[in-house]
């Protein structure tokens, strides 16, 4: 929407004759509204035309003022700024046929037509429980894809299962030797784990448990038949987990590509690095120099013959923009592993692939509990992510069996609220900074949380509920009568109509909290405007045109809310 008012502003200046690089770009939304809809920045001219930038905003703006265009309330001047004040009404109606004109499609753009993104989210590891780690990884990951589809790419959601690797030959030993001692019937993947730490607990001081589990792997990646079914075990035990929690968290991979999947690639792999003279021998192991680039080298084939996690992400790269003809490719995983990237897309690079620019580590930081150390899951000392999980819906049922006893579906709605919750409390967050994690902020109904905002949105819809005229909103446009003046609903209109700009923001930095934090401002304005006003029961055309505002907050946050992948409530 504010593209529309851009584009008017872009066609007055041609019909001043102003000529400024990017124009349409440079125009900013101003953080007041005191200062209009949009502001254009003249800084630029100032050497040119060899006057003060505050000089030349007061030119320009006279020059706009005296094109007479009705579409203006009035067009001033700021310190270096041009600020274009538009009609209410003509905002109130842009907001109001869009979202009449778009409904489902609202805050959809075209940025990825006939272009695949391939993005790898919330990938673990088998044999090990999901963490709160792995939080960051899948809601991040999720929001990014809804953003995409949003933008209509075709995304292949992708999950690079950590199937294969040493520790499958270390769980494998483990199982071999003392999977008896375990309850594997009743509590198949918690005995898994067991053994996982427990195999690093014993091999810390014993080298020759250590050996037995590299071998066993080396057992396994040569065909082994009883170690390979062994693993198969191991990794369906796993997924029976994950898919557990991906349903609680609505995540879904259009793609499952484990490690393992590669395995008949990497003898190619290595065989053109081999070709492209990039091999090196060190100490019997086979790597790729990257001191040019200022890194360690990255280990391709270890000693013994073994491969490892770069050569698996080489062949993974290969594979996506080869075989799935990714335009984008996306990796959403923690920060911990940025030498891990660079070292893949460096290697990539020398291999002269030039599409590793359009490879993106989509890093981000760690959770910090007050009272857990350093989380180590080799140690078995973790904050589980389904620990969290359950214990966000038991506080939030708890805390209405005391406020709203009556609410019908109570489990349900429990569940929807705390699940969106903790989804929030990630999402709220700049990806790229650490998110410290507090109960009592996460459930805060009246704070910055998930659900204050789907709170917000039950508020829209038992409004529209009870509205008792079912104006046919679908036709908005055509009977926004009255004109809404307040300060507080001119606010609301403009922040809404900045909705399909936002979207596009986050998905072009890959940063979901745009959307949040958009959508905490709505709620905001809103909870001002309904503080107030009176709605219903107001004359019969303002009380149609708020309602008409009513349902254009409802239907934004109930977009927004989609792209995060929080549900939205029917009631609470
Ligand atoms: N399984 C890895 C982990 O949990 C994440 C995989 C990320 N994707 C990749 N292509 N390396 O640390």
């Amino acid at each position: 929407m504010l593209t529309e008012l851009k584009t008017k502003v872009v066609q007055m200046s041609a019909q001043i004759g102003l000529k400024i690089n990017h124009l349409e770009a440079l125009i900013e939304v101003p953080k007041h509204l005191g200062h209009g809809q949009l502001s254009l920045p003249v800084f630029s001219l100032a050497k040119e035309r060899r006057k003060a930038p505050h000089q030349i905003a007061i030119e320009l703006a006279q020059q706009f003022t005296n094109l007479n265009n009705p579409d203006f309330l009035k067009i001033v001047a700021l310190s270096g700024y041009v600020n274009f004040h538009f009609r209410n009404d003509l905002i109130q109606n842009l907001l109001f046929s869009t979202i009449s004109r778009d409904r489902e499609q609202l805050g959809h753009g075209n940025l990825g037509q006939n272009q695949t993104l391939v993005i790898d989210f919330s990938s673990p590891n088998v044999a090990k429980p999901m963490h709160i780690g792995h939080l960051r990884a899948t809601v991040i990951g999720q929001a990014i894809v809804n953003l995409a589809k949003n933008q209509n790419f075709k995304v292949i959601g992708l999950n690079h299962l950590g199937d294969w690797g040493v520790q499958f030959g270390n769980v494998a030993w483990a199982y071999q030797n003392w999977g008896k001692e375990y309850p594997f019937d009743e509590k198949p993947f918690q005995s898994l784990y067991q053994l996982y730490v427990r195999f690093h607990q014993e091999a810390e001081n014993n080298a020759e448990i250590a050996k037995a589990g590299s071998d066993t792997f080396v057992k396994l990646e040569s065909g082994d038949p009883e170690i390979t079914s062994l693993w198969k075990m191991i990794v369906s035990i796993s997924m029976t987990e994950y898919e557990r929690i991906w349903n609680l968290l609505g995540v879904r991979h259009e793609l499952i590509r484990g490690e393992s999947f590669y395995n008949n690639r990497l003898e190619e792999v290595t065989r053109e690095l081999e070709e492209k003279k990039l091999l090196v021998e060190s100490e019997g192991a086979m790597v790729v120099n990257l001191d040019v680039e200022g890194m360690n080298p990255c280990l391709i084939r270890k000693k013994d013959g073994a491969s490892l996690y770069a050569t698996r992400d080489l062949a993974s790269a290969l594979y996506r923009m080869n075989e799935l003809k990714a335009n984008i490719n996306l990796y959403v995983v923690g920060m911990e592993q940025t030498l891990h990237f660079r070292q893949v897309f460096a290697v990539l690079r020398r291999m002269g692939y030039e599409w590793v620019d359009q490879c993106h580590h989509i890093s981000f930081g760690m959770y910090q509990f007050k009272d857990v150390g350093k989380m180590s899951s080799r140690k078995g000392q973790i904050v589980l992510l389904e620990d969290v999980l359950g214990r966000a819906i038991e506080m939030v049922e708890k805390i209405i069996t005391e406020k709203n006893p009556a609410l019908p579906d109570r489990e349900k709605i429990a569940q929807q609220i705390g699940i969106g919750a903790i989804i929030f409390n990630d999402l709220i967050n700049d990806r790229v900074k650490n998110v410290e994690f507090d109960w009592d902020r996460v459930l805060d109904f009246n704070g910055d949380s998930g659900p204050y905002v789907q709170y917000c949105h039950v508020r829209c819809s038992s409004l529209l509920k009870k509205y008792d005229h079912p104006v046919h909103f679908q036709n908005l446009s055509t009977f926004s009568i009255t004109e809404l003046k307040e300060v507080e609903e001119v606010e609301l209109i403009r922040r809404l109509i900045e909705f399909p700009d936002v979207a596009l923001a986050a998905f072009k930095q890959f940063k979901p909290h745009f959307v949040a934090s958009y959508l905490l401002e709505i709620c905001r304005l809103f909870n001002q405007f309904y503080a107030k006003y009176r709605i219903l029961g107001e004359d019969k055309n303002l009380e149609k045109t708020r309602m008409a505002l009513v349902f254009a907050t409802q239907q934004i946050l109930e977009r927004g809310l989609k792209i995060l992948n929080i549900p939205t409530v029917s009631a609470m």
